[in-house]
């Protein structure tokens, strides 16, 4: 029985110690959440992961961020508050993404600069 227990807190210990790794270096993306967010909220119409339709593809976005510290925060902020962008020299209001949870809403972002 003590046994027992030591091994489930042992178990606990680990399983912590690899969630905070993980969770500090930023680097836990639920692919399938984001690629299924992406698509809900349309932003596949215009987006792709490595070709340029509309709008510029997620590995050029990532790209044009990589190491820039501030690169999380200004993609929450361009897919939240509806930009005006242009499309072939038309203006219109950047697509929003469809769900008010931040925690999808990063996975998504942290999706996008990881490809
Ligand atoms: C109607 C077409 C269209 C849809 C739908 C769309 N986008 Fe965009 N997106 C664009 C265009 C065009 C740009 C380039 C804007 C610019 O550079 O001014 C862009 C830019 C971006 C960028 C780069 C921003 C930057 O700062 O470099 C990201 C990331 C992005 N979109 C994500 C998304 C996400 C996520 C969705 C879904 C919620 C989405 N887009 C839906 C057309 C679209």
């Amino acid at each position: 029985m003590a046994n027992r227990k030591m091994n489930a807190s042992k178990t606990l210990v680990v399983l912590c110690g690899l969630l905070f790794s993980a969770h500090s270096m930023g680097q836990t993306v639920d692919i399938a959440a984001a690629e299924a967010l992406a698509k809900k909220s349309n932003c596949s119409k215009c987006h792709s992961i490595d070709k340029k339709k509309d709008g510029p593809s997620f590995k050029e976005t990532a790209a044009k961020y990589k190491g820039k510290t501030d690169a999380e925060a200004k993609l929450i902020k361009h897919i939240t508050s509806g930009p005006t962008i242009k499309i072939d020299g038309i203006e219109e209001q950047h697509q929003m993404v469809k769900t008010k949870d931040e925690a999808e809403i990063k996975n998504l972002v942290r999706y996008i600069l990881s490809r």
